[in-house]
């Protein structure tokens, strides 16, 4: 992972060519930096094959739940995304930072009566719905307004994939989607719904997934849906929506392939499936969450307590843990972890990061390889700019770290830290 760090003239870990450990004593720490220009670039990487190389036209649909602040959102209208969102929450920080809102895709298993009204009232795109009742549903709504969205149907397309295996099951034991294997697809699709813009079909396969066959055989089965109900009503619908799921590298022991080539290799089969069923090419929208804002942040933390439990184990206990990462304790999940002050300095000494919060679980890194550390030694937590910030809580009462953006040397603030005074702003 070290070969991929970027240093200044002093050896000073830098991100967005900003010196981190400069931005820890200005912004304080635990500190998200976020790497504007590595967004860019995987932002990129999924608009150029999907704007200028595909035939049938489409969107990419940055999947916000991934880190979801106004200045992303920003961003991703810059760069010509559309936004994917799950909640009201989300909705409103997309449009509340000039996000589009014909660019936004709303979904979710459960939207409440006054998430579907904000998205009617406030025009957005799309609607991916989730369940027959809420087809229903949003056809009496779109009876009732101008323009109402176009809407998706979810599909359990019977897919599984996780970071090293594929698998094609039933999977109908989930709470997304409708099932395709039994036929409620089909027969939805080809409904002659009264009011309703029906436009296509959605699925997603899982997340941090690294090989490109699951995407391949997902977006088959969408176009022969397509084809299918084509069959039966005699036309095609227009799009088809393949969610987000590509992998980023967290340890050496992920290999991501570059997100344009995994892009490319949906593409073409989309266009594959396209000329075996002779479907026409349908708009195209993916939405990559993880893949965009993933490797592009990391976590500077300050150590404190150093514990050494002879013949046990050596804790390390930085000023954060699960309340800004929760990603250990809920997926065990690996991350890399540097000395910003000495990131190539030999790892001599083996330790668990370990969080402030009062639970046993709450580790950030188990059993990791560093130089020898001290109390008041910066850390620095790697790809931590997926699902971090998004699924941190105040657990203990911890304020939420600080957000920057780090540019051309430069660092902005994008989310200020959370206060004493904010934790308890709406306990009466
Ligand atoms: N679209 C849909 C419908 C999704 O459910 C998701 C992720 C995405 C797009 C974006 O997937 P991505 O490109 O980020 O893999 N909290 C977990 C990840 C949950 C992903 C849920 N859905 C984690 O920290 O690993």
């Amino acid at each position: 992972m070290t070969d991929i760090l970027k240093t200044n003239k002093q050896g000073v870990l830098t991100v967005g060519d900003a010196d981190v450990s400069a931005l820890a004593k200005e912004f304080g720490t635990p500190l998200f930096i976020m790497d504007e220009e590595h967004i860019v670039q995987n932002m990129r990487a999924y608009t150029k094959p999907m704007y200028e190389e595909y035939k049938g036209g489409g969107l990419v649909c940055y999947a916000s739940k991934a880190f979801c602040i106004k200045e992303i959102c920003r961003i991703a209208h810059r760069e010509g995304l559309g936004l994917d969102v799950v909640s009201g929450g989300e909705l409103y920080t997309a449009l509340s930072a000039g996000m589009p809102a014909d660019k936004i895709c709303f979904h979710g298993n459960n939207k409440s009566a006054e998430e579907l009204a904000m998205a009617f009232e406030n025009g957005v795109g799309r609607i991916v719905a989730d369940s027959e009742e809420e087809l229903f549903i949003l056809d009496a709504m779109a009876a009732e307004y101008k323009n109402p969205p176009k809407v998706l149907l979810r599909v359990k397309p019977g897919i599984e994939a996780h970071t090293h295996e594929f698998i094609q099951t039933g999977q109908e034991d989930s709470k997304f989607g409708v099932s395709l294997a039994s036929g409620d697809a089909v027969r939805l699709l080809s409904r002659n719904w009264e009011h309703l813009a029906l436009a296509g079909v959605h699925c997603h396969i899982g997340s941090q997934i690294f090989e490109d066959v699951p995407f391949i055989t997902a977006a088959e089965l969408m176009v022969k849906l397509l084809d299918d109900v084509h069959k039966i009503c005699g036309r095609y619908l227009p799009e088809i929506n393949l969610g987000g799921g590509f992998g980023i590298r967290y340890t050496e022991a992920d290999q991501p392939r570059p997100l344009q080539e995994a892009m490319r290799a949906t593409i073409s089969g989309v266009e594959k499936a396209c000329e075996k069923y002779g479907v026409p090419y349908p708009f195209l929208m993916v939405e990559p969450g993880r893949s965009i804002v993933g490797d592009a942040g990391i976590t500077v933390y300050t150590i404190g307590t150093v514990k050494k439990i002879p013949g046990i184990r050596t804790y390390v206990a930085v000023d954060g843990g699960m309340a800004d990462n929760p990603r250990y304790i809920m997926y065990q999940a690996a991350y890399d972890a540097v000395l910003p002050l000495q990131p190539h300095a030999a790892r001599t000494e083996k330790v668990t990061i370990c969080g402030k919060c009062c639970e046993s679980g709450d580790i950030l890194i188990r059993d990791i390889l560093l130089p020898e550390v001290r109390r008041g030694d910066l850390l620095a937590v790697l790809s931590t700019g997926a699902y971090n910030y998004s699924m941190s809580s105040n657990y203990n009462r911890l304020a939420r770290p600080a957000v920057v953006m780090a540019s051309k040397g430069k660092a902005r603030l994008c989310v200020r830290r959370e206060s004493y005074e904010d934790l308890i702003k709406n306990d009466l």
